[in-house]
């Protein structure tokens, strides 16, 4: 398996999920600084307080991030770091600690990749409505214009979002995520300022022309299969993959959400202003595909949307309980070119969680994600030859690390992480890519 020689490997994390200190240096609450001291919302009561302390012990894992060989690095800047209340008045010290990150990884010959908008909205605008707010649009896009400002002579790749989709579903439809809102009319309003907050970081970054810059988003994507051949089971599938892959791709490349979804909403579906689409639609450089598995999905009467994914009996499933299935990443990124034309993609997260823990001699041994990896690294390859233009590849994660609503409790990194010493041990997959990326550098 030979991957061209530019290729990006890297590994992705995420502000709260890794940081820690989430009010150090004067930053603002976020709402999953709120979310999780929320009793009830989080598994084992557990928060982003500590986290994996990458907030101080960032030179450290850097130094990780050095032994793994990795040529690029995708983490994610808290917004209420750098403006505390989301507008306004900038907090330089939350700004520097970005800056001397991304100094240390350029020094360590590691190209960032930022993420503008990794779920952690500053509180104060979330007490104005968050995205169900029209003017968030605008309030991101001023946050970005800052970053931009800021960092945008040294950082090349900008994702503006994180999985708008995963927003709009867990965090203000089904509730399970921080802001904990569940209104579909609310939903479908994050949504689209979601998008439109999108589009206008894209056109203020084209604004600043800085010459190398480059801006896309990362949306979370997989085949929603159908359980059988049955008309009804076909067609709960075709919804899904209506839902989650054309909900935001559709308005970003055609300029219009996807009819089936839209007629299924009905009146709830989001009103898009004159000139929004436009703004929507403004071109990116690539798009960011976080792929993890697939759905299997069959008609169900008695659930609400008349669906129910069904379980693949034999298959191997993660700790998540997630179907590993490595050809829905062929099959995604293929149907993504098919849809949206010949767009530089770069798979932003790919990963498993599984039960690790260090062996008597300290060691972790990981063998299914090692399978895992390799797996997916060969469909990425097979996705290459058959012409698609694929330019990266970042596991998730670099370290275990806050798993959203499952805390502490998933273990996704390449890095096993002692949440109480904080020490990092490499585990037998971050060895086994240590030397994948190296042999691909001969
Ligand atoms: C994705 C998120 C990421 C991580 C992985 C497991 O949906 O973007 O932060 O939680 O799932």
């Amino acid at each position: 398996m030979q991957f061209p020689k530019d290729f990006l490997w890297g590994a992705a994390t995420a502000a709260y999920q890794i940081e820690g200190s989430p009010l150090a240096d004067g930053a603002g609450v976020s709402i999953w600084h709120r979310f999780s001291h929320t009793p009830g919302t989080i598994l084992n009561g557990d928060t982003g307080d500590v986290a994996c302390d990458h907030y101080r012990r960032w030179q450290e894992d850097v130094e990780w991030m050095k032994r793994l060989g990795l040529n690029a690095y995708r983490f994610s800047v808290a917004w209420g770091r750098v403006l505390p209340t989301g507008r306004g008045a900038v907090n330089q010290k939350g700004l520097d600690f970005y800056k001397r990150l991304v100094d240390g990884l350029l020094r360590a010959g590691i190209t960032p990749m930022i993420t503008l908008y990794h779920w952690d909205l500053p509180a104060e605008l979330q007490d104005c409505g968050g995205w169900a707010n029209r003017d968030c649009a605008k309030w991101f896009a001023d946050y970005a214009c800052l970053m931009f400002r800021e960092l945008g002579d040294r950082v090349q790749l900008w994702a503006t979002l994180n999985e708008p989709w995963v927003v709009m579903a867990l965090g203000y439809l089904w509730g399970q995520h921080a802001p904990g809102i569940r209104d579909i009319g609310a939903a479908a309003k994050a949504g689209h300022h979601m998008l439109l907050g999108h589009g206008k970081a894209v056109c203020a970054l084209r604004s600043l022309g800085l010459p190398n810059a480059k801006i896309g988003i990362v949306t979370n994507l997989g085949p929603q299969q159908p359980a059988s051949d049955s008309p009804q089971d076909q067609m709960v599938a075709a919804l899904w993959h209506n839902f989650i892959n054309r909900y935001f791709l559709d308005p970003i490349f055609h300029g219009e959400y996807p009819d089936a979804v839209i007629s299924f909403i009905g009146e709830f579906a989001p009103k898009a202003a004159p000139d929004d689409m436009q703004i929507i639609q403004s071109r990116i450089d690539f798009l960011g595909v976080n792929y993890y598995t697939r759905n299997v999905l069959a008609y169900d009467a008695s659930d609400p949307i008349g669906s129910r994914t069904v379980y693949q009996e034999g298959k191997l499933h993660t700790e998540m309980g997630w179907e590993v299935y490595p050809e829905g990443l062929y099959e995604i990124l293929k149907w993504v070119q098919a849809e949206y034309g010949d767009i530089p993609l770069y798979i932003t997260e790919n990963g498993a969680a599984f039960p690790d823990a260090p062996n008597t001699q300290g060691e972790v041994d990981d063998p299914l994600r090692v399978d895992y990896i390799r797996a997916h690294l060969e469909q990425a390859h097979r996705t290459i030859q058959d012409g698609v233009p694929l330019k990266g590849y970042f596991y998730w994660s670099l370290m275990d690390n806050f798993e959203w609503a499952f805390g502490y409790s998933k273990r996704f990194g390449l890095l096993y992480v002692d949440f109480e010493t904080q020490k990092r041990i490499m585990k037998s997959s971050g060895r086994w890519y240590a030397e994948f990326i190296a042999g691909q550098r001969q």
